[in-house]
């Protein structure tokens, strides 16, 4: 998609196939009223009509209108001007994809964001159009149906915002893409080969790829363990993104990647089993914040690791009741094989603490209670720092990919009590996400931590989502 900043400042003019203009509930805007002016009336006579009054996300088209160069002209009902903020321009951006598809146009000049100078808003804007546009057709003998090419912003100087909406919106494809991929594509193997390409494209990234051998020498028995029923290798993927040389901290991300989660040997039942493919949903959210911070360029140290393997039942695996070993030298007590999330990610938690972190958010598919308790539409935090989970808070209002802080506290860790080992993975059926986030506090200690849940929020029931992309995003551009 090319997008830029149009210095046009009418719209009467233009090569584009498409012009969009807000109408708002009750008023005309000023792009509006130049071209009622030069069609004499075309929008108000319309307006006249009753049927379409500027009522957010209702749209109108009219062709061929006299003194305006365009053949389409996109009227977008903006509602009140005075509640236009980024919400509703992400919303809009939504209205504004659905109709340009159908109308099959290649290129649009969109004068939504007329005099609102919101660089936040500019920054929804973009990123849900783009957002809009995505479909994976790897696997289908189908031609894409989309066609927009080009989008010209008018009326706006919101440079920024657009960039940062690129940003995100790059971000978001990649990690859509990849949870979309089915197991059988998208295994450890390809996750450590996605990490290389995107290396190999940007100065500023590296990438380490740990073999199951290199996890044996440092002592991860309980990522291990997780693997060791499945042909597939584990990978422990490191992607660091130095964009400032001045020695700073770095943010370290960490994301689970389950690339199919059968359960082991404590099978999961069959019924949607095929959504356990989503379960590298975490790891694919790191991957694309890493796209979207090296797209942008951002000035600041992240390191972005992935800890990969696929869950599966086998003579070899894991049982119920086998104990391992940790990096941390905490032993666990596999009471459910089920619960792997955590296995995989206490061993990558220690590992991190080599980066000398500034701060870490894990990101997992972790719990079926989170779905319970917070449904597809907000993702569960869990931190040690009240700092941290107010920021992680406020950045996914801020962008509209909202997440809402649970409480831990020792009654819970209690919970995970073992007889025979230092920890049990499960902690029963109450307060599951809870317990998991309390199982990870145990290896955060020596730094400050949030985890993120995203066991409802990675995918929306039917295909990924692409989140908390953005949230991760904002809350870096937060830290500049
Ligand atoms: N990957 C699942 C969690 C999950 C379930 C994500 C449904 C998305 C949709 C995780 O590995 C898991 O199986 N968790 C168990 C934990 C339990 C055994 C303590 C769960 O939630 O049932
Ligand atoms: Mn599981
Ligand atoms: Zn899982």
């Amino acid at each position: 998609m090319n997008i830029s900043l149009s210095n046009n400042t009418s719209p009467l003019v233009t090569d584009l196939d498409c012009v969009v203009v807000p109408v708002y509930a009750g008023n005309l805007s000023g792009s509006a009223k130049q071209i009622d002016e030069a069609s004499k009336g075309a929008i108000s006579q319309l307006l006249a009509l009753g049927h379409f009054y500027g009522r957010k996300s209702s749209t109108e088209i009219l062709y061929h209108l006299q003194g305006v160069s365009t053949s389409r002209l996109l009227l977008v009902g903006c509602g009140n001007p005075y509640i236009f903020d980024s919400k509703v321009a992400g919303e809009l951006a939504k209205t504004v994809a659905v109709e340009l598809k159908k109308l099959k146009v290649a290129s649009a000049e969109i004068w939504l964001l007329e005099s609102l100078n919101d660089e936040q808003a500019a920054q929804q804007f973009i990123s849900s159009l783009l957002d809009s546009q995505y479909e994976l057709l790897d696997y289908k003998n189908k031609e894409s149906t989309q066609s927009l090419e080009t989008i010209a912003l008018a009326g706006t100087n919101s440079e920024q915002g657009m960039r940062y909406g690129e940003g995100i919106a790059s971000g978001v494809t990649l990690a859509k893409n990849l949870a979309n991929h089915p197991g059988n594509i998208c295994t450890p193997t390809y996750l450590a080969k996605t990490a290389k390409t995107l290396a190999k494209q940007h100065d500023k990234l590296s990438v380490e790829v740990l073999e199951e051998v290199d996890m044996e020498a440092l002592g991860m028995g309980s990522l291990l363990s997780v693997s060791q029923g499945s042909v597939e290798p584990a990978k422990l993927i490191i992607m660091n993104y130095q964009g400032v040389d001045d020695g700073s901290q770095p943010i370290v991300l960490v994301g689970k990647g389950i690339t199919f989660d059968s359960g082991g040997i404590s099978l999961k039942p069959g019924g949607k089993m095929d959504e356990m493919k989503f379960d590298m949903g975490g790891a694919a959210s790191v991957f694309g914040t890493m796209q979207a911070i090296v797209d942008m360029q951002l000035p600041i140290n992240v390191v972005g690791v992935v800890a990969s393997a696929e869950n599966m039942p086998s003579s070899r695996a894991t049982k119920p009741g086998d104990i391992v070993t940790s990096m941390s030298g905490k032993t666990i007590e596999v009471l459910n094989t089920d619960a792997e999330g955590r296995l995989v990610l206490c061993d990558a938690l220690t590992y991190i603490e080599r980066f000398n972190p500034k701060l870490v958010i894990d990101i997992a598919t972790l719990t079926g209670a989170c779905i319970v308790a917070l449904g597809h539409h907000i993702c569960a935090i869990i931190s040690n720092n009240d700092n941290l989970a107010d920021s992680i808070m406020s950045a996914g209002e801020q962008c509209q990919d909202k997440a809402w802080r649970l409480p831990m506290n020792s009654d819970f860790t209690k919970q995970l009590r073992s007889e025979f080992a230092d920890l049990g993975n499960i902690g029963g059926p109450e307060g599951g996400t809870i317990t998991a986030g309390c199982f990870l506090a145990e290896f955060t200690q020596k730094y400050t931590w949030a985890h993120l849940d995203v066991a409802g929020t990675a995918w929306s029931g039917k295909a990924a989502t692409g989140r908390p992309v953005p949230l991760l995003t904002q809350f870096i551009i937060n830290q500049l």
